[in-house]
């Protein structure tokens, strides 16, 4: 079956949980695509995981392009989210320019970060026919605006003008919200006050679906591991199983347990 942003919808009007998984080539993109993944998410995440830089910032659009086609070629029917890297949606005009190449390499959704501010590119894009998610919460190409990679929304002013950009980004057209690092009741809030599907990382249970880093879930890489991370891998002995194992987790709402999440 082919996932697209109606299948998403009806997940969210029928309380099914669905994942996502990031994905950086054919081999992999098969793999999880074939486990049942739902979205293969063509994160800039590969910045860090796959060129071993200290954070997301060096990563061009002829990266995330060129990967976005391998990934293309290994899918099995899942929909394909592919990050616009830093700086390349900086002005709705620039924002076009680039979203064509990533959807022509084979993108289905485009991901970008941000809160109010991006309405106007979310506008142009979508009545274009740009399909958009809007990455809200810890956004990792403000690093260092943020001062780090922290939990955003703790405060209660804060998290109150998180509520009102994800309506402000849902007016502007934005078809998926992705939460990241913020706390379950916020994240909960948010979910049930938008008409949109809205997927979650290090956000609690209460979202639609859930997305992890593929080289978190297998348990490699250097450096220290988020809260929210879960091997799936030690516990299932294959690649494929992994895979498998996360989805089953998030499906039966087992993944993200509170151990998972920030309260
Ligand atoms: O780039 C990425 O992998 C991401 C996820 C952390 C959501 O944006």
């Amino acid at each position: 079956m082919n996932i697209n942003l109606h299948t998403l919808r009806q997940f969210k009007a029928s309380g099914e949980k669905f994942t996502c998984l990031t994905s950086y080539d054919a081999t992999f993109a098969y793999e999880a695509s074939s486990a049942g993944v739902e979205i293969l998410l063509l994160g800039d995440s590969l910045g860090m995981v796959l060129q071993g830089h200290d954070s997301t910032l060096p990563v061009t659009v002829k990266d995330m392009a060129y990967h976005t086609a391998c990934v293309k070629r290994g899918n099995q029917g899942s929909m394909i989210m592919t990050d616009m890297p830093f700086m390349s949606y900086s002005t709705p005009a620039q924002a076009m320019e680039n979203a064509a190449k990533l959807m022509q390499a084979g993108a289905h959704i485009l991901k970008i970060e941000g809160s109010a501010w991006l309405s106007e590119t979310i506008s142009m894009l979508t009545e274009r026919g740009i399909p958009v998610c809007a990455h809200m919460g810890l956004t990792p190409q403000f690093v260092n605006k943020l001062g780090g990679y922290k939990v955003q929304g703790r405060d209660e002013q804060q998290a109150e003008q998180m509520v009102q950009d994800a309506l402000a980004l849902e007016a502007a057209g934005a078809d998926v919200l992705l939460l990241e690092c913020v706390p379950s009741p916020l994240a909960k809030k948010i979910t049930e006050s938008v008409k949109v599907p809205v997927i979650g990382i290090g956000a609690g249970p209460d979202t639609d679906g859930q997305v992890l880093v593929m080289h978190d879930i297998l348990g490699i890489g250097a450096g220290r591991r988020p809260k929210f991370v879960k091997n799936f891998l030690a516990e299932s002995g294959s690649i494929q199983g992994a895979f498998k194992a996360y989805v089953d987790a998030v499906k039966t709402g087992s993944f993200p347990s509170e151990e998972y999440s920030f309260s």
